[in-house]
């Protein structure tokens, strides 16, 4: 329907890129991207006259989305011709054919377009050998200052590279490791990188792409310092394993194993780029200090017991919880787990207020310290009835 009504006002209609591209691969995909050679905003006004939508429009990129109902959302577009004012910022836009538009995008693989209106529906445009880099899984600029423009498309060569099982073409690679030497990330903001990590980390084998940007000079850019020992990648597989829907943002997960090491300067200056909460320093600094009483605990050979982690971890914010848990195996693992849930389970019927109130004791360090008994004692499996 969306070629009918570039018919009808008379627009070239292409939907393109990632859509092109999985579908190319036999890939589902439901972010759709079109073009249009002509005023994106009324293309989306025409459709719109046709469903129940709601337009978007956000100017500076001549672009409108188109939102339905249930969910499903379209991305039309103005072709363009990018022109940066200066490198590593967002593009201005000017009107331009839809091979141009294709040319200023990031790979080849995402660089191809299919036509949509009535006449030559199902066309694929490709002008720059993209089936061919596809098929041979070849990722490919399309032009020398693609990572200058945009460097962000550094991490995102590694992303495609590792969620398709593709190499970057050689050429490609040295123009990136040559703008990574040349402090070209540095240059965006922390925000757009954080964004890029993030799709890096919900990516199926988020391990790959880390150890690939750690390969090739990425990782110290983005976190200068960053530790990647035989314990790093230990620690990420377990946490990227056992991740689970209440793990807190993995970003923090991933920064604080990576500069667990770091100095409180360096710690400040990841905070600031990247607007980290300002407690993430704290984090490090308690979650390590946690680590190595365990880790003594561990060398004598001694089990982690309910106890242990009473007196170690206590009830540990979140983002502790999971850099502790990655740094266990999986029997200790499991055993912190039943811990915690035990912890929140079995609390003492007897409370602060009970001991004041009924044997009279005076608010204070005496009473934390019998509730603190009590606690213990529930979960290493007092009754009820004897507390
Ligand atoms: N694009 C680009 N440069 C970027 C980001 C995007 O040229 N820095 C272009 C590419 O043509 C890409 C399209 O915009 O295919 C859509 O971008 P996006 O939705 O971010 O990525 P997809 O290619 O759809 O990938 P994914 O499957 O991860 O969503």
């Amino acid at each position: 329907f969306l070629g009918i009504v570039g018919n009808q006002i008379g627009m070239a209609t292409y939907v393109v890129g990632g859509f092109v591209r999985d579908l190319l691969l036999g890939r589902k995909n439901y972010d759709i991207d079109i073009v249009v050679e002509g005023d994106a905003r009324y293309f989306a006004q025409t459709f719109g006259r046709y469903f129940e939508v709601t337009c978007v429009e956000h100017k500076e990129f001549l672009t409108t989305s188109i939102f339905f109902k249930n969910g499903l959302r379209i991305d039309v577009a103005t072709a363009r011709t990018e022109y940066y004012e200066e490198p590593a910022v967002l593009p201005n836009v000017e009107m331009s054919t839809i091979k141009k538009d294709l040319y200023r995008r990031d790979f080849s693989i995402n660089a191809m377009a299919i036509k949509l209106n009535q006449e030559e529906f199902g066309l694929l445009l490709d002008f720059f050998g993209c089936k061919r880099d596809l098929e041979k899984g070849v990722i490919r600029t399309l032009y020398p200052l693609s990572f200058v423009e945009d460097p962000t498309r550094i991490l995102r060569a590694i992303r495609f590279e590792q969620r398709f099982n593709f190499r970057i073409e050689e050429h490609t690679l040295e123009l990136l490791k040559k703008y990574v030497a040349q402090n070209y990330l540095e240059r965006v903001t922390g925000q757009r990188l954080r964004d890029e990590l993030e799709k890096i980390i919900e990516e199926p084998e988020p391990i790959k792409a880390i150890k690939r940007m750690d390969e090739l000079g990425v990782l110290n850019h983005l976190f200068p310092h960053s530790l990647v020992d035989a314990e790093t990648l230990s620690m990420l597989k377990r946490y990227f394993n056992r991740k689970r829907s209440s793990s807190p943002k993995p970003v923090y997960i991933l920064a604080m194993i990576l500069l667990r090491e770091s100095s409180p300067e360096k710690l400040d200056s990841i905070v600031k780029r990247y607007g980290f909460p300002k407690k993430f320093p704290d984090w490090i600094r308690k979650a390590m200090s946690i680590s190595r009483e365990l880790k003594k605990i561990i060398v004598k050979g001694e089990q982690l017991s309910y106890r242990i982690f009473f007196e170690t971890v206590r009830k540990p914010e979140p983002e502790i919880l999971w850099f502790i848990d990655a740094f266990l195996d999986e029997e200790n693992s499991k055993k912190f787990q039943n811990y915690l849930q035990k912890l929140e389970k079995e609390k003492p019927k007897i409370t602060g207020s009970i001991l004041i109130d009924k044997f009279g004791l005076k608010e204070g360090k005496e009473i934390k310290k019998i509730l603190d008994k009590l606690q213990l004692a529930k979960l290493e499996g007092l009754p009820d009835d004897e507390e």
